[in-house]
């Protein structure tokens, strides 16, 4: 049985205009009907372009946001009807770590009562369970436990990130959503952070949701690929094959991004033209045609459903 198991996933925002009478004028699309599945000790990569929905789909998982359709399964059990203690449970289960190691640390607090914080709340440990517990977490991502009585303010990007993954990692997670934790470091520190990541879960066992938008860092961590656009989930495979085998014109456009360019590539270029459209006007039928450069008629009346093509990977577009 998957860990995590997300189906048919929806969440509409209300979008609301006038100053004086605000009232609710249309809605923004941000997750459309998605499905995906994590099992113990994998990483599913999340891909897309800015605004494409990944963090909502993470916020939906996280509890922080209501779905507004679909359902979203832990161990087998609709999260949407926990309560009490099953609800406490969850919630140590899935932890987060986001994109800017300062912004999700309280700069008031010393890192050893960051990293206990969700233990506190959790569980009833003792003061002593609780040092020897982050003492325990701060080794397991690279740090000295003596760091625990620093400010967050004291260590380096990379470092901060890693305090954060330790807070992710005190609950005996099992699940850890990573919102773009590299993005924001210098290129140098990243790989030690995902090599830091990639020893955790070998030792641990625990499962990633790794939310990223360059390819090349996504597909080394990730075991599996979902690839979004515009709210939709347009293909998915293994990391492997969706990189030798992308099917999806978008996918094959982000392929080509991420591959550095070479002078005598047989490989035709297929640019992705224009902007992103609006969440909020989205364009009926394939959301991609817009951009798409084998767009046919029926791409812009008609929306493609994703297909098994192969054992485990999975397109919607007209062309499959
Ligand atoms: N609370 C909200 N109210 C209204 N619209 C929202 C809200 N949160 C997100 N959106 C919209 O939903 C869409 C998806 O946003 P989301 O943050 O999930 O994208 P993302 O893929 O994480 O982008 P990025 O790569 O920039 O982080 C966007 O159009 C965004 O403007
Ligand atoms: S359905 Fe049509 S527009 Fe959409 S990706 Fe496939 S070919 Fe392109
Ligand atoms: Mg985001």
């Amino acid at each position: 049985m998957p860990v995590l198991e997300v189906r048919d996933l929806q969440k509409h925002f209300p979008v609301a205009t006038g100053t004086l009478l605000r009232r609710k004028t249309g809605w923004v699309k941000a997750v459309e009907s998605i499905n995906f599945s994590i099992e113990a000790g994998e990483t599913l990569g999340l891909i897309g372009e800015s605004g494409c929905g990944k963090t909502t789909t993470a916020k939906l998982i996280l509890l922080q946001e209501r779905p507004t359709g679909g359902t979203i399964r832990f161990d087998g059990e609709d999260i949407g009807g926990l309560h009490g203690d099953g609800l406490m449970r969850y919630r140590r289960s899935v932890q987060v770590v986001f994109q800017d190691p300062f912004a999700s640390l309280s700069p008031r607090m010393r890192v050893g009562d960051i990293i206990a914080e969700p233990l506190e709340i959790h569980t009833g440990m003792t003061r002593q369970q609780l040092q020897q517990r982050v003492a325990e977490v701060l080794e397991l991502v690279g740090l000295s436990p003596d760091v625990a009585k620093l400010f967050p303010h004291e260590f380096s990007g990379g470092q901060r990130q890693r305090v954060a993954i330790a807070r992710a990692l005190a609950t005996n997670t099992r699940l850890i959503i990573l919102d773009e934790p590299v993005s924001a470091l210098d290129v140098s520190i990243r790989a030690q952070i995902i090599n830091q990541l990639e020893h955790l879960q070998d030792t641990l066992g625990v499962s990633y949701l790794f939310i990223g938008h360059d390819l090349a860092t996504v597909a080394h961590i990730s075991q599996r690929i979902a690839v979004m656009y515009l709210g939709h989930l347009v293909e998915i495979a293994e990391s492997t094959e969706l990189c030798a085998h992308p099917l999806h014109p978008y996918t094959q456009a982000l392929l080509i991004a991420a591959l550095p360019a070479h002078p005598d590539a047989k490989q035709e270029r297929i640019a992705i033209t224009g902007e992103i459209p609006s969440a909020l006007a989205p364009p009926p039928g394939c959301r991609f045609h817009t951009r798409c450069p084998h767009a046919m008629p029926r791409c812009s009346v008609e929306a493609p459903v994703s297909k098994e093509v192969a054992p485990g990977h999975a397109v919607a577009c007209h062309l499959f």
